[in-house]
């Protein structure tokens, strides 16, 4: 439903206080002021800067006081009809006792003679006498239609404008951006390019996501070519992603959650799963989220989330998922985070969009229990250290991308990850040495954190999927279970 259709129901159904959040003020007021045509309600607007207008006309002398404003939806009114005032950017007035009591009383009283207040601000700020007064609706961001008539409106030879699967590239690219950048996004196209093209807008977008201090749109050319093993997270992810949907009501892949010891390839998986089935990849920064005012984290954990949701269908990557939301469990920030772990489950779990999400974590004890609960994602993964085939197959991957003679001779690499692999091969065309001296300044993990690794290993056993091979993982019998950190796992 679109704003002004959720309006219409609500004025009709006489909420008298309606507090709309919008970061395109201008693009809402006109779509409410073409309701109240519609409809035939009367319509006053206001703000500080401009005090009253009527029916588009200033009112003389409405001057600059909120308070006034708010009474003068009375002089509104009609005998048998309905009046709507906005109040734009009013969230900047609610500090002061008076005005707080001015609207309460104006809003009860607006139920009799049909005068509806509407509050039009970036965010939602109610203070608490007036929070179950006033029903929130968000200004959605626009869809695909909505952005093709931008376009439209924007391209002035039809040169200008791609057709058929071009421009449902073009629409992939914009989709997400707010009617406004959209906008600039295609006219600087056109000036850049002579025509609307989705790379620009791409570019644009990235821009934009930035912006918003917790997403990132990250485009890379790497595909699963680029990982070594993960047999089975490859090909279940591939599978899940790719495979049609039978009809409407066939589910729709949620996402996974990925668990291993450091340097296993659980973040570069996320980065190369968009590229292999074609789909953007956003990184959610949860610590980016946080604000510094009450309410400010959840409001952007809610507007971060509608961005991804407007961006579907995409890849979601969260990374280190357990330190994002530690803190989830009470202690600290006087509930925030458990607050914004608590919206996050639900759209987890509730969400319709087609938003497949990664989620990366290395350490299990510190992840809230609900977390793993198995309904929230299609299946949790344990990705162990590479053995002995996956590690050949890194060394080759490493040994080209460095240029580095396939024949040397390899050291011990026993219980090693992927990460060292590369950085051993990294090491030796950096310093031009043989691999056996870069691989000197190599500490394996699993000897550095040999406790994490087994108890990992340990928790991950019977409850994970193996991303090596199809099944579930199961770690060797935990007699030889200490040794085994010390030694080659694919030596068994
Ligand atoms: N199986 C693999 N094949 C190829 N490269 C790998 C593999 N595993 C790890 N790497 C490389 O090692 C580096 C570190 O990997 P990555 O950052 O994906 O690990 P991670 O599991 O996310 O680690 P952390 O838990 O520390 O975040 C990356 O450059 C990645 O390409
Ligand atoms: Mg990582």
């Amino acid at each position: 439903m679109t704003l002004t259709e959720r309006l219409a129901e609500y004025v009709r159904a006489c909420f008298t206080g309606i507090w709309i959040e919008s970061h395109e003020q201008q693009d809402a007021l006109m779509a409410i002021a073409q309701l109240c045509q519609r409809e035939d309600w009367r319509l006053a607007t206001w703000n500080i800067e401009q005090g009253l207008r009527v029916a588009g006309t200033v009112v003389e002398g409405s001057g600059s006081d909120p308070l006034a404003a708010i009474r003068s939806v009375n002089a509104l009114a009609t005998p048998d009809g309905t009046a709507i005032l906005v109040l734009q950017n009013f969230h900047r007035f609610l500090s002061s006792a008076e005005i707080v009591q001015a609207l309460m009383q104006q809003i009860i009283a607006g139920k009799q003679n049909r005068t509806i207040v509407v509050i039009l601000a970036p965010v939602v700020q109610l203070p608490v006498e007036l929070e179950k007064l006033f029903v929130v609706l968000e200004h959605e961001l626009p869809d695909r239609e909505q952005l093709a008539e931008i376009a439209q409106g924007i391209a002035t030879e039809p040169s200008e404008l791609p057709e058929g699967k071009d421009l449902d590239r073009v629409l992939d690219a914009a989709s997400g951006l707010t009617r406004m950048e959209a906008e600039n996004a295609f006219s600087l196209s056109l000036v850049r390019h002579g025509r609307i093209t989705p790379d620009a807008i791409w570019e644009l977008k990235t821009q934009a996501l930035q912006q918003t201090g917790s997403l990132e749109l990250h485009r890379g050319e790497a595909d699963f070519s680029s990982l070594g093993g993960l047999s089975a997270l490859k090909s279940f992810c591939k599978r899940a992603l790719l495979q049609p949907r039978r009809n409407e009501r066939s589910p729709r892949p949620r996402g996974v959650l990925l668990l291993s010891p450091p340097g296993c390839g659980k973040s570069q998986f996320c980065k190369s799963l968009g590229h292999e089935v074609g789909r953007p990849v956003l990184i959610l920064d949860v610590g980016g989220l946080m604000g510094s005012l009450v309410g400010q984290s959840e409001q952007r954990t809610r507007q971060a989330l509608r961005v991804i949701d407007a961006l579907a269908p995409c890849v979601l990557m969260i990374d280190e998922v357990e330190k994002a939301f530690a803190g989830a469990n009470g202690s600290g920030d006087s509930g925030v985070s458990s607050r914004m772990f608590g919206q996050f489950l639900s759209w987890l779990n509730d969400h319709t969009s087609d938003v497949f999400v990664v989620c990366t974590a290395n350490d299990v004890s510190k992840l809230p229990p609900e977390f793993g609960r198995s309904e929230r994602f299609d299946a949790l993964f344990f990705l162990d250290l590479p053995d002995r085939n996956e590690k050949d197959a890194i060394w080759a991957i490493y040994l080209d991308q460095f240029s580095i003679d396939r024949d040397q001779r390899r050291p011990d690499d026993a219980n090693w990850t992927g990460a060292e692999i590369k950085a051993c091969c990294r090491l030796a065309a950096l310093l031009d040495v043989p691999l056996m001296q870069s691989a000197q300044n190599v500490v394996p993990v699993a000897v550095t954190a040999a406790e994490s690794v087994d108890s990992l290993r340990t928790w991950a056993s019977g409850r994970c999927l193996s991303a090596q091979q199809s099944g579930i993982y199961q770690r060797a019998g935990s007699a030889n279970s200490r040794r085994r950190v010390s030694r080659d796992p694919s030596s068994n």
